[in-house]
């Protein structure tokens, strides 16, 4: 038995299955909508409280519009970004800016949609102005270097690309503050997937600290610190979620103990998480191609790493069901593939599932962030269609699957109907 759900029954994916073709993605819009109301109840206490949703995460307009209707806000890395947070209405300081080596024509979108910029360098600077003048508001991403370690997949802070160091940080306050900025905010994002609630009481208390530093060095008051994204998720069979009640009160207890006695209160505390929104209420339906016996044991998807690269890239475990057999014994030792000509194209190596056969359907778990957002057109792979699962039992389609003709659109050769 696994604590991993599915919100529908075998019969209802088959059904959909003749309607679009496996594989696909499927979204829980109640699940989606409940934990986002669950975040805002426990940082209620919270003035000005907001999630930015990491659009990268699943840039979906129906899952970003779903997110602004329970009061979140869209954290964008790029310009088709900030174009998909204005697609659904989102506006002004609804968004947050956070990119790096950014190119001039996304700060002046993001500038004249009154996006909150964040800067990733004090080098932006003078692009900045040149694009779009001095920013009212002026945002920094805070690298910590040493002082603070990361994990797999963000990697270490002194050896990120992310974020000014603690050195530049009070020139550069100053120098916004020089040139015209009124209002200030603070950004850090030193952990991705951490599941320990210390971990961001511990990023909570390093820029509270560092509010109280730039008061007192650069003389400017903080309207807000960003904690970035990077809760984790519970992607193993029995993980402990993140307890957002516990990270909440662990925060409340270092604003109380070093904000408050600053006259520092009120200091807008917000996120730019992606993961645990969405992540785990996220699945890729696919279909068993095959099942070869060689050395190992094959189970041929018709998903490929090109649907879903984070167990390629990161060795990410991923729980697999196989629908119908939910209950039978593990009994067939396996690697589970997709149709690359890559042999790190597994979802899962060594995995111990139900006796498999041709035509079964499989659920990926956990793959509602991060996952259809990564794909790629390797091996003339098609990406994968998505769909809703609407809180009234109806299933929506968000995002057609990628045709042949799509692939051909971009290219240019003699005969193509597609001419520039
Ligand atoms: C700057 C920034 N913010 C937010 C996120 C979202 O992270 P997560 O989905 O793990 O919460 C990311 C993820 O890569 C990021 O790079």
């Amino acid at each position: 038995m696994t604590d991993k759900q599915f919100p529908l029954h075998k019969d209802k994916i088959a059904e959909l299955a003749e309607v679009y073709p496996t594989p696909f993605y499927l979204y829980d819009e109640r699940a989606i909508r409940q934990q986002a109301r669950d975040m805002r109840e426990d940082f209620s206490w919270v003035k000005g409280f907001a999630n930015f949703f990491a659009v990268k995460a699943c840039p979906n307009p129906a899952i970003i519009q779903m997110l602004m209707e329970e009061g979140f806000g869209a954290d964008c890395s790029s310009l088709p970004e900030l174009l998909l947070a204005r697609s659904v209405g989102l506006e002004g300081e609804q968004i947050m800016f956070t990119s790096n080596n950014t190119p001039a024509e996304e700060f002046s979108l993001a500038a004249s949609m009154g996006a909150v910029i964040n800067l990733d360098d004090i080098s932006h600077i003078p692009l900045l102005e040149r694009t779009s003048g001095v920013p009212e508001l002026a945002c920094f991403r805070y690298n910590p270097g040493t002082s603070r370690s990361g994990n797999v997949i963000i990697g270490e802070p002194v050896e990120a690309k992310y974020g000014i160091t603690r050195d530049q940080l009070v020139d550069a306050y100053r120098t916004m503050k020089q040139k015209g900025s009124k209002r200030f905010g603070l950004h850090t994002m030193v952990a991705s997937n951490e599941l320990q609630e210390s971990y961001f009481v511990e990023t909570a208390r390093m820029l509270f600290e560092l509010a109280v530093e730039l008061q007192r060095e650069a003389g400017i008051r903080l309207e807000f610190v960003n904690m970035g994204g990077g809760i984790g998720i519970p992607y193993l069979p029995g993980q402990k979620p993140v307890d957002l009640k516990v990270l909440s009160a662990g925060i409340r207890g270092l604003y109380e103990q070093i904000i408050v006695p600053e006259g520092l209160d009120p200091l807008r505390i917000v996120f730019e998480c992606g993961r645990v929104v969405t992540g785990p209420y996220g699945y890729l339906v696919s279909s068993v191609r095959h099942v070869a016996k060689k050395y190992k044991t094959y189970v041929g998807l018709d998903a490929t790493m090109a649907n879903l690269m984070r167990p390629a890239m990161y060795g990410a475990y991923h729980h697999i069901t196989v629908l119908g057999k939910e209950n039978a014994p593990l009994s067939m030792r396996c690697d589970v593939t997709g149709s690359l000509c890559e042999n790190n194209d597994k979802f899962a190596i060594d995995r111990m599932l139900p006796e498999v056969d041709p035509g079964d359907l499989v659920v990926i778990h956990d793959a509602g962030a991060h996952g259809h957002a990564m794909g790629f057109n390797y091996n003339g792979k098609l990406r994968s269609a998505e769909l809703l699962f609407k809180e009234d039992g109806t299933v929506q389609l968000i995002r057609r699957a990628e045709t042949v003709d799509d692939y051909f659109s971009t290219l240019r050769y003699p005969g193509s109907p597609y001419q520039i």
